[in-house]
């Protein structure tokens, strides 16, 4: 009888949490699955695109506008399935919509819940996507007439940065920066941390201009580095994130799993375990709870931050331009070279130095994190934020717009 009882109440509780996340949708009730793909294949043509341990992800463009959005494809609300939960739902949603308002973070086109069986043409796209690249996840044709799916569409930001090919240091500096100034601006609006930021949460796109057309017609190679990068880049998936969501309070996500700590081989994983110790040192004083993720601890920031310029300066497969000496030497040195060749090249040399710095000021493995000289002399004060180090970088002038 007991369990009855307490079967019911978690029953209660679920309906609730339920209703308040079909507030935040487009449609607020829970339509079928498949009707809901048949009826969106009619304006959009989809694909697969990627996935997660928790979701697929698949392209949609819009056959009359050329709009080009993603669905991403949530499982949720089956513990024993280890799918998320519908809180864990609500909060990306709610951070999600939060986020939006700002630059560099991805737009929300629409959010629906779906119910039943993983529709036949989604089963066909994932097949076609597996013959191509194989897939890590189940084939997804197991879940029952019961199954609840959050389906959000977002605005496509492109390749994500693993992926993405980056031609230059002048790109890589303005991708570190437009990310950096992006975050500096969130923390200060909505005090957000990401708490995620690896590659595959961060989104590139070329951005066809005029110009940049007329100057790939003209094939002029040299005056290329004259003009703005032309790469929009946008931060995605709230999944762990934190922030003030208006009416809503502090949103945020329980980073407890043991499974976050334990990986190994790549710098990714060091990022998890000093987020934690972060945390840990502002831990509330309750016995019981050793972490509390509501808390705003702006340096988890400034730790990805320092992962990103990692991958950025190791992993992207660009050459350290070749520094002579000096700033002025260089200068020299290049001048003796022809007159493009010597600007493009200290162009590329002052790209990797702002990253070099950024490097070498934020390393949480160096015992005095954030407190470095100055180029010109003196210290500077510590960096514990993402918007400390864009001032200092603004201050150095080494931040790309
Ligand atoms: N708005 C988007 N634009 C372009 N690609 C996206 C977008 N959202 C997701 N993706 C792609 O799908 C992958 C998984 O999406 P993500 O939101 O990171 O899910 P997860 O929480 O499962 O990691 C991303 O790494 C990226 O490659
Ligand atoms: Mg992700």
């Amino acid at each position: 009888m007991k369990k009855e009882i307490e079967d019911a109440r978690i029953r209660e509780q679920e309906e609730a949490e339920l209703k308040e996340l079909l507030n935040f949708c487009t449609i607020p009730t829970i339509e079928d699955f498949s009707q809901f793909i048949e009826e969106h294949r009619r304006t959009w043509s989809m694909q697969k695109l990627g996935e997660a341990s928790y979701s697929e992800v698949y392209a949609a463009l819009h056959a009359r506008t050329k709009q080009s959005t993603v669905l991403k494809i949530m499982p949720f609300g089956r513990k024993d399935m280890e799918q998320a939960s519908i809180q864990d739902i609500s909060n990306e949603l709610k951070i999600s919509k939060t986020m939006m308002r700002f630059d560099g973070f991805v737009d929300v086109v629409g959010a629906y819940i779906v119910k039943g069986e993983y529709p036949e043409h989604l089963l066909t796209l994932w097949d076609q996507y597996a013959d191509l690249k194989e897939s890590e996840n189940e084939r997804p044709d197991f879940y029952d007439e019961e199954q609840k799916f959050c389906i959000v569409m977002l605005q496509n930001g492109g390749t994500d940065l693993e992926h993405f090919k980056l031609k230059s240091w002048r790109e890589a500096a303005t991708v570190f920066w437009r990310v950096a100034k992006s975050i500096a601006k969130a923390e200060q609006a909505v005090e957000f941390e990401h708490r995620d930021l690896h590659w595959g949460n961060i989104v590139l796109d070329r951005k066809k201009s005029e110009v940049s057309d007329m100057i790939e017609k003209l094939s002029l190679q040299d005056t290329k580095e004259v003009y703005a990068v032309n790469i929009q880049v946008t931060i995605i998936d709230y999944t762990l994130s934190r922030a003030r969501c208006g009416d809503e309070g502090v949103v945020f996500s329980s980073m407890d799993d043991p499974a976050l700590y334990n990986g190994r081989g790549d710098y990714q994983f060091d990022i998890y375990r000093f987020v934690r110790n972060s945390n840990q040192r502002r831990r509330s004083g309750k016995p019981t709870q050793r972490f509390d993720w509501s808390l705003y601890v702006p340096r988890t920031n400034t730790l990805w931050l320092h992962y990103l310029a990692e991958r950025l300066i190791r992993e992207k497969n660009l050459t350290e331009p070749r520094v002579v000496g000096s700033g002025s030497n260089t200068r020299a040195a290049s001048r003796r070279g022809g007159k493009a060749a010597a600007e493009s090249s200290q162009a590329e040399i002052d790209a990797y130095r702002s990253l070099d710095l950024v490097f070498k000021l934020i390393d949480p493995r160096k015992r005095r994190f954030g407190a470095g000289k100055k180029a010109g002399g003196g210290v500077v004060a510590e960096i514990g934020t993402a918007g400390d180090l864009v001032a200092w970088g603004r201050e150095e002038g080494i931040v790309y717009e």
